[in-house]
């Protein structure tokens, strides 16, 4: 998926200085391959892996448990307010409700059977950054980012995909400025929140009442 990344990261000795590692890499990718279409190839929409969503063993869908039920984000993905993983839920969760929630779809068999037999189903990842990116889902969301800003209108998608490219090009963009996406904490998982005033007034007031840093060291993404 994110082939030469992968490669690079196989080839590291663990106990090495990533970023130095990171730099060596890249500059010897761009010697070997032809730089160029490098480029253009990363920075393409199959390569990030945007758009596409993987097969998932059981078919949950975000629009009717989001949308219909009105089941809030924290309700399956609390980690995303406490630390740095969001987290999928666990059966548990899932069986909460369809122990009482009896429909025919043959997907709850699935689910059943993983209740049971105590077998976790295995979600397949949709947003994945490479291992050397350090990342907390809680450090942005405590400070007024929302969820649809990273992943896009969750709550209409039948089948989660990646929504954001999730460079270090698209991180970096909101880091120098991050006014301009910042929104009230009681909102982060709105899908649907507008600003009630232009976004740079509300975005600078934001900011500066929950301390909003800018962050572009490269030791603040790589440590
Ligand atoms: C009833 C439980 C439930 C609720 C509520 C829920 N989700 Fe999910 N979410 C899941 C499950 C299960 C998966 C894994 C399967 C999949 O990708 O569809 C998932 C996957 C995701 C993913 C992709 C994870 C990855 O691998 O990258 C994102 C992003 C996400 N949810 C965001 C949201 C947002 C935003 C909301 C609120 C608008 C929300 N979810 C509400 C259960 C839930
Ligand atoms: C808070 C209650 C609740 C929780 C928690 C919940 N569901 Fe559901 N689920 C429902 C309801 C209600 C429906 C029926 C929706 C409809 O038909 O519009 C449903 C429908 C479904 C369906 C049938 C297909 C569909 O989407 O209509 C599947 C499959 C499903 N849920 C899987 C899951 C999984 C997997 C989890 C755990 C990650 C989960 N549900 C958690 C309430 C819940
Ligand atoms: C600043 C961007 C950003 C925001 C805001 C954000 N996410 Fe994520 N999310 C990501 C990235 C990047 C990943 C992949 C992380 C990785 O691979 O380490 C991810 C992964 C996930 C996953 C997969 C499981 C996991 O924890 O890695 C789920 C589920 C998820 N996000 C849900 C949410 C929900 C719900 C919210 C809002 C409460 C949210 N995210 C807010 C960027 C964001
Ligand atoms: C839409 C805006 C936005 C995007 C996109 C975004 N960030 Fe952030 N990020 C923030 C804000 C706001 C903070 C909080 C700064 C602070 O703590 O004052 C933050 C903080 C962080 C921190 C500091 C965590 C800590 O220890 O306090 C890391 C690391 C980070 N982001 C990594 C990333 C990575 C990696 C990506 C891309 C995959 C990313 N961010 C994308 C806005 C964003
Ligand atoms: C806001 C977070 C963030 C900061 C700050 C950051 N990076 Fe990155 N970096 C990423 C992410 C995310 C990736 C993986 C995605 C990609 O390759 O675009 C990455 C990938 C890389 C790569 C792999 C090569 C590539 O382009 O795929 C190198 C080398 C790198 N960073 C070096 C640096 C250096 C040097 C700095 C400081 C000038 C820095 N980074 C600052 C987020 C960050």
């Amino acid at each position: 998926m994110h082939g030469a990344a992968d490669l690079r990261v196989n080839l590291f000795p663990a106990y090495a200085n990533q970023i130095y590692w990171l730099a060596i890499g890249s500059a010897a990718a761009a010697i070997v391959g032809a730089p160029a279409a490098l480029i253009a190839w990363a920075r393409t929409p199959y390569a990030t892996g945007q758009g596409e969503p993987p097969e998932q063993p059981v078919k949950f869908d975000h629009r009717h448990h989001v949308r219909d039920e009105g089941i809030g984000c924290e309700y399956c993905h609390g980690g995303a307010t406490r630390s740095a993983r969001a987290g999928v839920p666990a059966t548990s969760v899932c069986v909460g409700c369809h122990a009482q929630i009896w429909t025919t779809s043959p997907e709850l068999g699935r689910v059943r059977e993983s209740y049971f037999t105590n077998a976790p189903i295995r979600w397949r990842r949709v947003n994945a950054l490479p291992d050397f990116v350090f990342f907390d889902h809680s450090a942005h969301v405590n400070k007024g980012v929302g969820c649809v800003t990273c992943h896009g209108r969750v709550d209409l998608m039948g089948q989660v995909y990646q929504a954001r490219p999730l460079t270090m090009r698209w991180c970096l963009e909101c880091h120098r400025e991050p006014e301009g996406h910042l929104r009230p904490l009681d909102e982060v998982t709105n899908m649907e929140w507008t600003p009630d005033r232009p976004q740079d007034v509300l975005g600078r007031e934001l900011r500066a009442s929950l301390g909003v840093r800018s962050i572009v060291d490269c030791s603040g993404c790589h440590r």
